[in-house]
């Protein structure tokens, strides 16, 4: 009888210290999803030529519509019972969008991770933005801003639930702090001529975020999100090192391996990047074929 009482006043002890421990984890997200940051934002002039337009508008398709929206007027693109709701708003001029947005506030978000309120953005991969050229960011903009349809569309109401604020608290994810990331006093890098497919794929590979997923030396990595599959190596030590350029262009038109697996384009965002432009493509592929031959890190 002695012991059933102790066995219990342990079990009982036990879980108020781990109810304790989560309720101050919880606490320490709410924290860090509330808090202000104070940036200011390394300037820009927002070009307002036609081929800037052309520009921003390729990226904008390939790298916003995913979450934002084919339309970019908001989109749930997360709805899990213990991770919460994750939604992407209404970026277009409409109503419920960012009419109200300055040149100022589109380069505090898209490459410091901050809301024009101070809050730093939690999903946003404004990491990888941040390395893009000033031709680039410049066109995302311009087009945002002047030719991008306005949607009039209300966001949705969203928010992490406990098990996705014990993530945060435990510093699961790490693009989605990319305010703490981010070097907020480096240049915008500048307009280069990429001398051969290689070097414009590199680049390609940082600013589209195949390294924020795959890992920094693209030889795999376990992902934030409890629910995606690991992503796998990319280098030629991985599957890639058998593929021809064929078989990645089906990959990425299909969204099945040349080993027969299909991939879930929630986690690895093929349908995007099936919208680049041909020779851009080639040149990612190119890059990934140039790595050294690595082990995954998986
Ligand atoms: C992986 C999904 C994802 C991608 C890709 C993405 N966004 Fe977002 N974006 C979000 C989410 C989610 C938010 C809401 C804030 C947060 O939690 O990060 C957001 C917030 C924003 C905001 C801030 C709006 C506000 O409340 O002030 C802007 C601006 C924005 N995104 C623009 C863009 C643009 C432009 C692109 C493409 C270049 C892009 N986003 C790509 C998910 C994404
Ligand atoms: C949001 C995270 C994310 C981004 C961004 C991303 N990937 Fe992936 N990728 C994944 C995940 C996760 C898988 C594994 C999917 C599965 O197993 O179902 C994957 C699988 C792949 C595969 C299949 C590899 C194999 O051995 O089966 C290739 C190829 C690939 N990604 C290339 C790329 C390239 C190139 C880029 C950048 C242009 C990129 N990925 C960007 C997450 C991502």
């Amino acid at each position: 009888m002695k012991t059933l009482k102790w066995i219990g006043i342990s079990v009982l002890s036990l879980l108020i210290i781990l109810a304790a421990l989560v309720f101050f984890q919880v606490k320490k997200a709410e924290k860090i999803i509330n808090r202000t940051v104070k940036i200011d934002p390394v300037p820009l002039t927002i070009p307002n030529d036609s081929l800037s337009l052309v520009i921003g508008k390729k990226w904008v398709t390939t790298l916003c519509a995913d979450c934002h929206g084919d339309d970019l007027g908001g989109k749930m693109f997360i709805d899990d019972p213990g991770l919460g709701k994750l939604y992407a708003p209404n970026i277009t001029r409409g109503e419920g969008g960012l009419a109200y947005y300055t040149d100022k506030d589109w380069l505090a978000a898209l490459r410091h991770g901050v809301s024009p309120t101070g809050k730093p953005l939690l999903i946003m991969p404004s990491k990888s933005f941040a390395q893009m050229r000033a031709e680039d960011i410049g066109g995302i903009i311009a087009y945002l801003k002047t030719t991008a349809p306005p949607v009039d569309k209300p966001n949705e109401e969203a928010g992490f639930k406990a098990f996705g604020k014990l993530l945060i608290a435990m510093g699961a994810f790490d693009h989605e702090f990319g305010v703490n990331l981010i070097d907020h006093e480096a240049p915008i890098p500048a307009n280069t001529i990429d001398q051969t497919p290689k070097d414009r794929g590199k680049y390609l590979a940082s600013v589209i975020g195949c390294e924020s997923c795959h890992g920094k030396n693209l030889a795999g990595k376990i992902p934030t999100d409890p629910n995606s599959p690991p992503a796998p190596n990319l280098t030629p030590g991985g599957n890639l090192g058998a593929w021809s350029y064929d078989d990645f262009t089906a990959f990425i038109a299909t969204g099945v391996t040349k080993e027969g697996k299909t991939v879930d384009n929630n986690f690895m965002p093929f349908k995007a990047y099936g919208k680049l432009p041909e020779e851009e493509l080639v040149a990612v592929f190119d890059y990934l074929k140039s790595l050294e031959p690595m082990e995954s890190a998986l």
